[in-house]
């Protein structure tokens, strides 16, 4: 076991820890491997009175300047499952594709249509990840978490975890009190396919559709569709789709024809694809210096080489700029900023 001396580490770069790749320096970084080190790298930090950030896969953050306190990067390993019962258990250090590969060749179903997105177990639930008709709540039972204000385990139930589109929960409180340790969810051992998405529906073949058909579809739309990062630095949708009443969706359609939509849970309120507005307003394949928005997807914003993190912000702020000015919307990033 290693003691907290040597576990933390001192001025460590984080390009390597954030899918957009850009330069950023932790004055501490800590990399946790169970919970014994994740008390030790808290306890480090309250001594030195150091703020904490809690690092996943790093697919879903921008650091905009270096970071002064601790960074610690969760790590911790193992996935279990107790055949017959559905019931799968990962630990938060383990990669969220590699997570739902091994529910597919264990016959459990339900996440195919969640293959490949990048990130960690631990940091899926924080923004319910979804895509392509599903999100991380449906199947999700309960989250294990260190409450940092008890140092005390506890567990949060689905509808204790408040998921809502791209939140939770945990998205709200910006201190980081609860740390997820792992995530249980249970799984059907019953062939369900959700082919409510358009685009996934159309690429395959009816009837009789197998789970592992639908995860090949999916990862071949996403791969055609989105850069991967270690190719492209990038942390996939950028921004969140905006959600406006009917009555500035209806005025919208009557200004500019067409525009997409997808329904939510409340009628009056209509989910606008941030894509299709930002490439009305021409940003696809624009590049600022080293900072782009790729080719293929307007909502994407790409390390074209050696991009800050200040670059991409600037970007991004152009963009959500001229949407307002265009049609009247703001956008809210998706992306955390640091
Ligand atoms: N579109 C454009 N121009 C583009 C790209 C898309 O007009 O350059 C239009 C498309 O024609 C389509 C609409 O925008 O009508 C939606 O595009 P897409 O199907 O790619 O989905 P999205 O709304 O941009 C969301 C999620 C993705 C998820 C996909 C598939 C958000 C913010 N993004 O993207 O999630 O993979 O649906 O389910 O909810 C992520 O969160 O990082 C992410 C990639």
């Amino acid at each position: 076991m290693l003691n907290t001396a040597s576990q933390i580490q001192q001025q460590v770069q984080l390009a390597a820890y954030n899918s957009f790749g850009v330069p950023a320096m932790a004055a501490y970084f800590a990399d946790v491997r169970s919970l014994g080190e994740l008390r030790r790298a808290l306890e480090f930090a309250r001594d030195k009175n150091l703020s904490v950030q809690i690092l996943g896969g790093g697919t879903n953050v921008l650091f905009v300047k270096d970071y002064a306190g601790l960074i610690c990067h969760m790590n911790i390993q193992g996935i279990s499952h107790l055949p017959e019962s559905g019931m799968v258990q990962a630990s938060c250090g383990e990669n969220w594709h590699e997570f739902v590969s091994y529910c597919m060749n264990n016959s459990l179903y339900g996440y195919e249509n969640l293959a490949l997105i990048p990130g960690s177990v631990g940091a899926a639930p924080i923004q319910n990840i979804g895509a392509y008709g599903v999100e991380l709540a449906q199947f999700l039972v309960e989250i294990e978490v260190l409450d940092r204000e008890r140092d005390a385990v506890r567990n949060f139930s689905r509808a204790e975890c408040e998921f809502g589109y791209r939140g939770s929960v945990f998205k709200q409180q910006s201190s980081h009190r609860y740390v997820v340790l792992s995530a249980s969810f249970k799984l059907s051992a019953h062939n369900l396919p959700n082919l409510d998405y358009q685009a996934l529906k159309a690429a395959l073949p009816e009837p009789g559709i197998t789970p592992q058909q639908v995860y090949d579809t999916v990862c071949r739309i996403r791969r055609s569709r989105l850069p991967d990062p270690a190719e492209l630095g990038n942390a996939g949708s950028f921004f969140k789709n905006p959600v406006v009443s009917r009555d500035k969706y209806d005025a919208l359609q009557s200004e500019h024809g067409k525009v997409p939509s997808y329904a939510t849970e409340d009628e009056h309120l209509v989910k606008i694809p941030a894509a299709w507005l930002l490439d009305r307003a021409g940003w696809k394949g624009r590049r600022r210096g080293p900072a782009g928005v790729y080719e293929r997807h307007a909502l994407v914003l790409v390390n074209t080489g050696e991009a800050r993190g200040e670059d991409i912000l600037l970007l991004a702020q152009e963009m959500s700029s001229s949407i307002l000015s265009q049609f009247g919307i703001g956008l809210v990033p998706e992306v955390q900023l640091i």
